[in-house]
Parts: C-alpha cells; structure tokens; sequence
C-alpha cells in the first residue's frame, strides 16, 4: 500500500518533468500566445536596438533593412545598432552592426501611425538571406482568414518584460471592415490587421517593425495596436504591398 503511493508519486513526479522539458517556463506565452522559434528559420529577422529601446526589423537587400517609421523616428542612424543571427538578445553571437544612413517614410505621423515604414542602410553587408516581401499583385495571397505567421524579440505579456529569446505566433488576418470596426483610425489603402478570433495572440512592444509572413512572404511590418493580444484589439502593421515603389527607390540608392 505504502510502496503502491511511492511508486504513484514518482511516477506522478517523472511526468512533471517531462512536461517542463518539453515546454520550458519562459517560452510557454511568447510574443503574445506563441513559443520560441529558430532564428535560422527566420535568417532576415533582425533587432534593431537604441537608447530609444528595441524594435524588429527585416533584412531585404545584404545591406538594408525595413523597420517602422516610428522605430527609426525615435533614434538617429548612428544611434542604432541592427543585429542578425542571434537567438537570445543576451548572447553576443550573430552579427551586429551600425546604420550608415536612415530613411521614414515622408507621409509618416505619429498620431495614426499611417505609412509607418523606414529603410535603413546598414555600414556593413550582412551574410544572412534577405526576405522576399509581397507587392501590388500579392493581395490574393492574404486574403481574410490567411494564417500568418509573426516574430520577434519583444514582450511575451502586455506589461512584461522584453523577450529573452525568438518567439513567433500564427494569427489570422482579418477582414479591413472588422480592423476598421476595431480603429477608428484604421485606413485599409497603408495597413493591415491580423489577430486572434479569441484573443491571446499577437505582437507586441519590441515586435514594431519585425515581419508579418504568409508562406515565407512578408506582407506586413509590425507597427501598433492597442494593448496586446485583447480580443477586440488586433494586431495593426504597415501593408507592404503599398509601398513597393517607395522601396524600390529606396533599395535603388
Ligand atoms: N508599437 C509597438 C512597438 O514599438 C508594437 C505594438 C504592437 N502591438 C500589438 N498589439 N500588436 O514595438
């Protein structure tokens, strides 16, 4: 009888074990509702660091890097760092290097953060492949209900701390009527929304200017929302598709 406990509890014990193994503390709710995701897998996911704080970005040409307007706004060139290959912000492997030169989108404002895009040239080429993202006769491939995949290296809960390490979540993207019904705000013709039907999973701080992806395309580029992961509240990014010849121009320099 005494014996037949013991062995319950050890057994119940292994199997404690095992689940924390599988899904380890800090990783269970990342990004807002997702889980660690290799950087190899996203090799054109890059931070971008300042005294201002940290934001995403996407590698498109080895010396170029999309982030949001706002994050490029707050800092000056050579008061931003861009970092490739690395897994945990804390480590020091991958690549790190500075911005000769940056460029926000004229159009961008703050107060509706509309035409939030920046290109940034970077001092240095990095060896890591760029993104392909979508242009004007991509619409089709995100239609509403597409399941997208977003990453980063920003807060795992709305009032948390940033990220130790690369998340990533699948949210739906959502028709521009129901963005419009959730931001007064919301204008279709320079932004897309994406979320959850139930809540719980989106990007959030820190997340600004890294990729929103369908199919190993970029569509989006995170640039607000309300809180994090509210159920009423999508996830708001800059459409890509209305800015290819800005940065084609851009990429042209
Ligand atoms: N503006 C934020 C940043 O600078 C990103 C906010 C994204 N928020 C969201 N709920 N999807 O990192």
């Amino acid at each position: 009888m005494r014996a037949a406990r013991m062995r319950k509890v050890r057994v119940v014990s292994v199997a404690a074990a095992a689940v924390v193994l599988v899904f380890p503390v800090d990783t269970a709710h990342a990004i807002i509702g997702g889980r660690e995701v290799p950087v190899t897998g996203y090799p054109f996911a890059v931070m971008v660091n300042s005294a201002q704080g940290r934001c995403g970005g996407v590698l498109v040409a080895p010396d170029a890097v999309l982030t949001a307007g706002h994050c490029a706004a707050a800092a000056s060139a050579d008061g931003m760092r861009v970092v490739a290959g690395r897994q945990h912000p804390g480590d020091s492997d991958g690549v790190d290097v500075g911005v000769r030169r940056s460029w926000v989108h004229p159009g961008y404002e703050n107060a509706h953060q509309s035409n939030d895009i920046a290109v940034l040239r970077l001092d240095g080429q990095l060896r890591y492949r760029p993104a392909k993202f979508a242009g004007p006769g991509d619409e089709g491939r995100y239609a509403a209900g597409t399941q997208a995949t977003v990453v980063g290296w920003g807060r795992v809960s709305a009032s948390g701390a940033p990220a130790t390490t690369l998340n990533g979540v699948t949210v739906s993207v959502m028709a521009d009527q129901d963005c419009a019904a959730a931001y007064g705000d919301y204008d279709r013709r320079v932004k897309l929304c994406a979320g959850d039907p139930h809540g719980g999973k989106d990007a959030c701080q820190g997340d600004s200017g890294g990729p929103l992806l369908v199919d190993g395309v970029v569509i989006g580029i995170v640039s607000g929302g309300a809180g994090c992961g509210e159920r009423e509240h999508p996830g708001i990014y800059t459409r890509l598709a209305s800015f290819t010849s800005d940065l084609q121009d851009q990429l042209k320099r």
